[in-house]
């Protein structure tokens, strides 16, 4: 079968990592980057380190508003979908890359796969969360992570075509743990095991909300432990912007982004992470390392239930007493499944 697959922000190029592998045992894959994320760190790398296959099709779109944005790929993913003619769309995650995918296909009645379906933080101001509900009422296939995202799609009358696959970023991280050991991120910024904290922030709540922003500088500056924040670029334009670059500067590690191996090396021998990522709270839960969260809302919300997580927004108070202390005190549970690429790739074949 001839698949389309469409990528184009850090987290989707680390996704399609592990099952690119498997779904090109069984079909034909054709790969769009629609260029949401162009820098070398949140692009290139990742196909450099995991060995993804080259894209097919590069659109270039680059940066802009959402509606800008959007519309533009919109435009670039028919063209390739016209001269393509693919049997089905395969879509990860919820950026606008995604919802993207999901109203070209959807519009020229091509089938839709949706890779991470099923996710809810129920908040609509959040931009991913509408980008999660609409890409998956236009789905045909929902791969579902947990089975909270499955009981989610029932209730919005979402039946046929789910599947509880696990989380395929469970095979990514799989993949490359021992190969990650190698990485001399450690050593390079003079770090001891389990003795530093791990930070990243790109949300446009925590970002474009001064007030927000200022809480979490403030609150990181207070901190008084040692920190390593790879900065999105997003959060350094900002940061630049109100001069809360240097304050942060002078108390941690501000670094470029970093590639995955590098980053996985730092996240397993953290003493705790503190982020409001989406994927690295549930990397976190899977490294065993405690999750302080910057949001008030999560789709993730069986780290929080499990207690390896706990959801701060930007209150100064609990992002300090937190960042020290917080240690949970329950068991982990096999949450996110197992050989997750494979089941897709299977389940295509068979269903479709
Ligand atoms: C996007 C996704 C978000 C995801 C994140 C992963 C949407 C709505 N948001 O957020 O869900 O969690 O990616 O990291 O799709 N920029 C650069 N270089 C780049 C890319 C971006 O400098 O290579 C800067 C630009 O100033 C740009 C800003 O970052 O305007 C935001 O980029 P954008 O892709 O719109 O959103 P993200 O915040 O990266
Ligand atoms: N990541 C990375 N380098 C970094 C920061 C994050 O490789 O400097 C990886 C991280 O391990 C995870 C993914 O990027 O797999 C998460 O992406 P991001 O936080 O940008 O997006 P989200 O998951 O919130 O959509």
């Amino acid at each position: 079968m001839k698949i389309i697959s469409v990528v184009g922000a850090r987290p989707q190029f680390i996704k399609c990592a592990a099952l690119s592998k498997e779904l090109r045992k069984l079909h034909h894959e054709v790969l769009i980057d629609t260029g949401q994320h162009y820098d070398y760190q949140l692009n290139k790398v990742f196909f450099d380190e995991l060995g993804i296959p080259k894209a097919d099709y590069h659109l270039g779109i680059g940066s802009g508003t959402h509606g800008f944005q959007t519309a533009e790929m919109m435009k670039g993913i028919e063209q390739v979908l016209s001269s393509e003619n693919p049997e089905l769309v395969l879509l990860y995650g919820d950026t606008n890359s995604t919802l993207a995918g999901a109203l070209a296909a959807v519009k020229m009645q091509i089938r839709i796969a949706h890779v991470e379906a099923g996710l809810r933080g129920f908040n609509r101001s959040v931009p991913e969360e509408v980008n999660r509900v609409l890409t998956d009422h236009c789905s045909d296939l929902l791969f579902c992570p947990t089975q909270k995202a499955v009981d989610n799609l029932t209730r919005e009358g979402i039946i046929d075509g789910v599947y509880l696959t696990g989380d395929v970023m469970v095979d990514t991280l799989a993949d490359n743990r021992e190969i990650s050991e190698h990485s001399k991120i450690l050593e390079r910024l003079g770090l001891r095991k389990g003795s530093y904290l791990v930070v990243t922030i790109h949300r446009v709540s925590n970002t474009d909300d001064s007030t927000n922003l200022e809480q979490l500088v403030d609150a990181l500056c207070e901190l008084d432990e040692t920190v390593v924040f790879p900065v999105h670029p997003r959060t350094k334009k900002v940061l630049r912007e109100r001069a809360l670059y240097d304050r942060l500067d002078k108390k941690m590690h501000l670094i470029e982004p970093l590639g995955y191996l590098d980053f996985l090396k730092l996240m397993s021998n953290a003493k705790r992470i503190l982020t409001d990522s989406g994927g690295i709270q549930k990397e976190a839960y899977l490294l065993n390392v405690p999750c302080i969260t910057f949001r008030d809302t999560t789709e993730w919300a069986e780290t929080v239930e499990d207690g390896w997580n706990v959801l701060v927004g930007t209150n100064k108070e609990l992002i300090i007493e937190n960042g020290r202390f917080f240690n949970p005190q329950k068991e982990r549970c096999d949450r996110f499944g197992h050989s997750v690429s494979m089941k897709i790739a299977a389940i295509l074949d068979r269903d479709i």
